[in-house]
């Protein structure tokens, strides 16, 4: 009627008061939306920078106390452990062995933080002399995974993994039936209280580019497109997704995260009772550190404005490499 001035700044009213902002606040970030990634190497008494990724440090097993310290005070919950093997062969032989610097790495942890939930990353880029996410050769002058192979030899890292002491096996190599075999792999074997979160939604992204060159290099030759979802598809992130939840997957993932708000926002109306992990990867890490580094945006404003938005956006936790500064910040706060 008359009154256009309190129909258009009602909403606004809502925001004069601090303590009103924050109960009307829809998105909280908090500690237990956060993983923290660890990376472990062969090795003694050796902790490396890792040059493409500030902030970052390859350990060897005996190194890792302080840092695993460091999360646990903290009070990160969870963490995906990335490791880098010794050599690299053919078939990825360090990611199956129960000697394999990850399954190693994990029953150390186990006895510095008994509580803290580890998640193990499946694949065999890191492992693999071509750098493929399976086990791949050459094929009329390009590379191929060959996906059966590749699936079998999964299994066994699922089994390595689980018998290290590791809660939850997390597949990231888009492989076609990875879930199925690990799940009915891990069944066989007793573990079927471990739960597999499944990189259903992965992108063949450039964001991937500075954990490649932590990890050694990533594909020799071929690439990653003819298992990896192209950037510019949605709805077939649908259908991964729901081929991985017909698989058995606890947990569902989308990688890159805030490149792709778009799908995670998808994949949790479509799905809402499954529960939904985003991956933060080194790229975007390195877009927001970069910038930081600039002085072109403001640390903890920025870094806090991706990641909730990754949360609002629909995800119930984050892998992110900047857990441990959130969580600085929200002890805090
Ligand atoms: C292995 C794997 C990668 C990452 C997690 N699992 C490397 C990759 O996908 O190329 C990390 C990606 C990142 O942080 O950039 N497949
Ligand atoms: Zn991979």
């Amino acid at each position: 009627m008359t009154n256009d001035f309190q129909l258009t700044t009602r909403p606004r009213r809502l925001r004069y008061h601090p303590n009103m902002r924050d109960l009307v606040r829809e998105t909280h970030l908090n500690i237990n939306d956060l993983v923290a990634a660890v990376f472990v190497k062969h090795g003694n008494n050796e902790q490396t920078a890792i040059a493409s990724m500030p902030g970052f440090f390859n350990y060897t097993v005996d190194k890792l106390s302080d840092e695993i310290n460091e999360i646990v005070a903290l009070g990160i919950k969870a963490i995906i452990i990335f490791g880098i093997p010794e050599i690299k062969d053919h078939l990825g032989s360090d990611s199956y062995s129960d000697n394999g610097i990850v399954q190693q790495a994990i029953r150390k942890i186990k006895t510095l933080a008994p509580d803290l939930l580890i998640i193990a990353d499946l694949c065999f880029c890191q492992y693999t002399s071509l750098g493929h996410c399976g086990v791949a050769r050459e094929y009329n002058g390009t590379t191929i995974v060959e996906n059966d192979k590749s699936l079998e030899l999964l299994a066994k890292q699922a089994i390595s993994h689980a018998k290290a002491g590791a809660d939850i096996v997390a597949p990231s190599g888009m492989l076609d039936g990875m879930v199925r075999v690990i799940r009915k792999a891990l069944d066989n074997e007793g573990f079927y209280k471990i739960p597999i979160l499944s990189y259903a939604v992965k992108y063949r992204s450039a964001m991937y580019g500075p954990f490649g060159e932590a990890a050694g290099g990533s594909a020799k030759s071929g690439d990653r497109q003819t298992y990896q979802m192209d950037p510019a598809n949605g709805n077939e992130a649908l259908r991964e997704a729901m081929l991985d939840i017909e698989e058995g997957a606890d947990i569902l993932m989308v990688k890159p995260a805030h490149t792709y708000l778009d799908i995670i926002f998808r994949l949790k109306q479509a799905y809402p009772y499954i529960p939904l992990a985003a991956y933060h990867p080194s790229g975007e890490y390195m877009m927001l550190k970069s910038a930081i580094a600039n002085g072109s945006i403001d640390e903890k404003r920025s870094v806090m404005e991706v990641i909730t938005s990754i949360k609002r956006a629909g995800a119930n936790f984050i892998i992110t490499y900047f857990a441990k500064d959130i969580a600085r910040w929200l002890k805090e706060s």
